[in-house]
């Protein structure tokens, strides 16, 4: 069983020709809505890649919070442990250009009121079998908390740094598995990207844990206190990468749960976060297992 602990967001998105500039309007394009949040994303790539899922995490008392979770809903994802906030429902504002370029500006809503009490509240089934699944867009002491919980309990525990946040380097070491990108992966070391593989080995040396460093389109690396590999992703043309970090680590975490080696598992999140990228949003372009294992062989 996997359990998904941290934040849940309808995206509002405007499709453009080209994104407007500080200052500047952008006349023309199409706007959806579709639901999001990189922990509500996580967990439904997850159900997809065929994992029991539970979200625990806040909506808003508005009308948006059903939209928000009507995909988890549908998709069998367990909704007991969500909390509902006397706050707005967490609102991700998503420009997407030609390209698949996009902006985002995220407005936290009900994601700012979860707590270290709701990791108390709402984790209380965790078992050694379990794996937990977290990501950075609810307070660092929520997160913090929910780590530690699975660390109490023996369950097995992945971080994915984004977005990236100040005390991101402190948390990261309570993660059995930590799963960042390049950027995000400099920040949490100090050390530049051309660094890489030295600063995976260090990290594992220091952490005695493991690291997991995605390539967008070079796929991901890996550093275990066993070894290193590196999986390729599956060559597509973008045409919007919105939720393609997080279908990899509900992929990852899935893998990883139903026992896949970590090889194997992130070799079918390499495949699902590119086929992500194929269609537009987060949580529709989902890729389900089948499509993944189509690839994968
Ligand atoms: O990672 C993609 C997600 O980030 C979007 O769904 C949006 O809600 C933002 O939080
Ligand atoms: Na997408």
């Amino acid at each position: 069983m996997i359990t998904v602990f941290g934040s849940t967001n309808l995206d509002q998105v405007g499709t453009v020709s080209r994104l407007p500039k500080p200052g500047e309007t952008v006349a023309g394009g199409t706007f959806s809505m579709a639901p999001g949040g990189k922990g509500a994303n996580q967990a439904l790539a997850a159900r997809r890649a065929g994992a029991q899922v539970r979200h625990v995490s806040a909506v808003g008392d508005d009308a948006f919070a059903d939209m928000a979770l009507e995909l988890l809903k549908s998709g069998g994802v367990d909704l007991a442990q969500m909390r509902q906030a006397e706050a707005a429902t967490g609102i991700a504002m998503i420009f997407v250009d030609a390209e698949g370029e996009n902006v985002i500006a995220i407005l936290p809503g009900a994601n700012g009121t979860v707590s270290a009490a709701d990791a108390e509240a709402g984790l209380t089934h965790l078992t050694a079998s379990d794996t937990i699944l977290v990501q950075q867009e609810v307070p660092q002491a929520a997160t913090r908390r929910a780590l530690e919980i699975a660390r109490e309990r023996g369950a097995r525990s992945v971080l994915n740094t984004a977005p990236f946040l100040p005390d991101t380097p402190e948390l990261a070491p309570l993660a059995d598995i930590v799963v960042a990108n390049e950027t995000e992966f400099s920040l949490l070391t100090g050390r530049p990207i051309a660094e890489l593989d030295a600063a995976m080995a260090d990290w594992v040396k220091k952490t005695g844990r493991s690291i997991v460093v995605t390539l967008g389109p070079d796929g991901a690396r890996a550093r275990t206190p066993e070894g290193s590999l590196s999986v390729p992703a599956h060559k597509v043309k973008p045409v919007d990468t919105v939720g393609a970090g997080d279908t990899f680590c509900g992929y990852l975490a899935a893998g990883l749960d139903a026992g896949l080696s970590l090889e194997a598992a992130l070799r079918r999140a390499a495949i699902a976060g590119s086929l992500a990228c194929l269609n537009p949003g987060a949580q529709p372009a989902i890729p389900l297992a089948s499509a993944v294992d189509e690839i994968a062989g």
